[in-house]
């Protein structure tokens, strides 16, 4: 692919709206599926809303099974146990429900019977040629934005390694953003997946592969973050900030996967493949830190960012935003009662000490650094660890 020429895939539809799932029954019809494999995640399927999708597939005529063995940070090995689900089932459609984990398990699963090599093969950009079956994705949380991405991640359990692929077989063929799917969400994972969208919008923003049609969608999405995360959060039950949150993620989720992430993404991928902690968590520890560090090499970038959020002045110069900008940022952690990698429950100095210099390695070998405005060297991204520590 040549470079030079910016590529911009999205859903062929979104379906959004305080239930929009119910109109899931014309989705199908448009696809002619009759078989359907649900994916999602033991946590989702304990909530009763994959019984009420379920009910509303089979309303529809549709035959379907359901695999919820998707882990939070979903392996090769949740794609082969689901792949066998698709065969047992012998599906024509996946529909995937849930936060990020499931939605990129989902989008591998459709996928794999058509690019049937090594998984690891597939890591990286454009990896993935050929389409598999449509799939429909339905989030449950207003974070990842993976309903609107050609981006899976999925763990490598032999090489211990968050493997991220970006290709366009990978974009779901439809979205189903449901406000009404994200209201029960806890209010740890509302600031932990709110923060994750707020970093797609700064990173599609910042990052070298911004474009034209990327930078409206990135400062749709950081608007939308400024005014609602916090209401979202103090206020689980309040609709329009949900609401809010919601569009922010299918715009930031378009935005990143036609532009690209950069180093928060990179640096954050270690962290979750060594401690565990949640997707959204571990860039928001770093979000301050990286902008920081990356502000001089786009003060111009930064600067919108900053009067978008509101915390600078529309006429404020460039370098007065972008020290607003990172105050905001820490206080905006501060506000979510978000930790430091330090206060993080599982996350001990040992490990991290032992661990820190394979995080810096396999952070550049995701690629997603290379994007950065400023782009940091393996001892620069360790400091970078330690500034968040
Ligand atoms: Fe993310």
């Amino acid at each position: 692919m040549n470079p030079i020429v910016p590529r911009f895939d999205v859903p062929s539809a979104i379906l959004h709206g305080g239930g929009a799932r119910r109109r899931l029954p014309d989705l199908l019809r448009e696809f002619g599926s009759r078989r359907v494999l649900v994916v999602t995640d033991p946590g989702v399927a304990a909530l009763g809303v994959v019984d009420e999708v379920l009910a509303i597939l089979v309303s529809a005529g549709a035959e379907v099974a359901v695999f919820d063995q998707v882990q939070p940070d979903p392996t090769d090995v949740n794609v082969a146990a689901g792949v066998e689900a698709l065969e047992a089932h012998q599906a024509d459609l996946v529909v995937a429900l849930g936060g990020g984990s499931p939605i990129d398990a989902a989008k591998v699963i459709a996928v794999r019977n058509a690019n049937p090599g090594p998984l690891s093969e597939y890591m990286g950009l454009h990896k993935i040629a050929n389409h598999g079956l449509p799939l429909i994705a339905i989030p449950t949380t207003a974070g990842t934005g993976s309903e609107a991405s050609k981006v899976a991640v999925i763990m490598d359990t032999t090489r211990h390694v968050k493997m991220m692929m970006l290709s366009a077989p990978l974009l779901p063929r439809a979205a189903v953003v449901d406000v009404e799917l994200t209201l029960s969400m806890p209010k740890s994972l509302t600031a932990a997946v709110g923060v994750d969208t707020l970093t797609h919008g700064i990173e599609a923003f910042v990052s070298r592969k911004a474009n034209a049609l990327s930078d409206p969608l990135a400062l749709q999405c950081i608007g939308l973050c400024a005014r609602n995360l916090k209401n979202a959060w103090s206020e689980p039950g309040n609709r329009a900030a949900r609401e809010g949150m919601m569009l922010a993620a299918t715009l930031g989720g378009m935005a990143f996967s036609n532009s690209s992430v950069c180093l928060v993404h990179g640096m954050s991928r270690p962290i979750g493949a060594v401690f565990h902690l949640p997707h959204g968590l571990s860039n928001a520890i770093l979000l301050p830190a990286v902008t920081l560090f990356s502000c001089e090499a786009a003060l111009d970038r930064y600067a919108v960012i900053a009067r978008t959020t509101g915390c600078a002045e529309v006429t404020s110069g460039d370098r007065g935003a972008c020290d607003a900008l990172i105050d905001w940022l820490q206080q905006l952690n501060r506000d979510l009662e978000l930790p430091r990698l330090s206060q993080c429950k599982g996350v001990d100095r040992k490990t991290l000490d032992d661990h820190i210099q394979k995080m810096a390695e396999d952070a550049l070998a995701s690629g997603s650094p290379a994007n950065n405005p400023r782009v940091a060297t393996a001892e620069e991204i360790v400091a970078l660890y330690e500034a968040a520590w």
